[in-house]
């Protein structure tokens, strides 16, 4: 399966502190926002990905993450010169999509939880249609918002509704076949003149071809949106870590923990980055697992 990870917009909600930079590079805890939604990717086995910027952004995604291989990925670069919607990165995708499935994340979403790994590489493995994550929220009128008959088949799905049919938000991460891709170019851009990706859901809903997976009470879904969500999303990071002793999304140690790359690869990587906590974490987890 491909990846993409969709890292523009405007980040207007954040500014002024996204005026010179991108939202998805900002630091979340001790790391930068992107490294979240890709984890996500490696965490589902995925290691072919497409990161989707601004333009003007496109240089320091690439300083940050390279050609990936590095950590035994792929990672390319393609530009959204507007923000036409989210759907719009399974058009710019296209060419990188092939043939085959793929999972689209938003560069701007944390997730983690128990269990997430299995939870992804048991659906990554089985999509036909689309495969969906709801999370429970207390204002599920700023997500797109889903509800499932007993069989966690979709049966209504809605974009920021004023009146919400359930509590269980539409998380940034979709799994779909390659339907999906003619789905896209069949799609007319919404009244705030973008291609909604709840519309793209709402085909597959209407051809019975949708699903809905739970993530549950005992999972994190953050929202780093505002600088309110995006200050307790970084507490809630280092908070876990201090505790745990263990870190989150540190993306060298699921390349080293899913076998991309080697031990001394791993401690290379940490080496270079030796003056922060951060690089002297890769370079024990690679002397553990050694
Ligand atoms: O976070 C989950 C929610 O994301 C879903 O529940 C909603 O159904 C979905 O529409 C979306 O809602 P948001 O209001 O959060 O979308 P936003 O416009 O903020 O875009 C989400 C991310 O995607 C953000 O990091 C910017 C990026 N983006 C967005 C658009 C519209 C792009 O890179 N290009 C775009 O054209």
């Amino acid at each position: 399966m491909k990846g993409i990870i969709l890292a523009g917009g405007t980040g207007t909600r954040l500014h002024p502190i996204t005026i010179g930079t991108s939202k998805q590079l900002l630091p979340v805890g001790d790391k930068p926002m992107i490294y979240y939604p890709l984890s996500v990717l490696m965490l589902a086995g995925i290691r072919d990905i497409l990161t989707i910027t601004n333009p003007s952004d496109t240089p320091r995604f690439q300083a940050l993450l390279g050609d990936g291989s590095h950590l035994g990925l792929r990672i390319t670069y393609a530009e959204q010169n507007a923000p036409r919607g989210i759907a719009d990165a399974i058009l710019i995708g296209a060419e990188h999509i092939g043939d085959g499935p793929v999972a689209l994340v938003l560069g701007d979403n944390i997730f983690h939880g128990n269990n997430f790994s299995e939870t992804l590489t048991e659906n990554v493995g089985n999509v036909r249609g689309c495969v969906l994550f709801g999370y429970p929220v207390n204002d599920p009128q700023r997500y797109g918002v889903g509800e499932t008959d007993a069989n966690g088949a979709l049966v209504s799905i809605e974009e920021k509704p004023l009146r919400p049919r359930s509590n269980r938000a539409i998380t940034g991460l979709y799994l779909y076949d390659n339907d999906v891709v003619d789905i896209v170019k069949n799609l007319r851009p919404s009244a705030r003149g973008e291609l909604e990706i709840t519309d793209v859901n709402h085909v597959y809903m209407e051809r019975g071809r949708a699903r809905l997976v739970d993530l549950g009470r005992g999972f994190a879904w953050l929202d780093t949106g505002t600088p309110e969500s995006l200050l307790q999303a970084g507490q809630y990071v280092r908070t876990l870590e201090e505790h745990q002793g263990v870190r989150i999304s540190c993306i060298e140690e699921i390349a080293l923990r899913m076998g991309f790359i080697n031990a001394d690869a791993c401690h290379r990587l940490g080496s270079r980055m030796a003056a922060s906590d951060y690089g002297k974490y890769v370079m024990a987890v690679a002397s553990e697992l050694e």
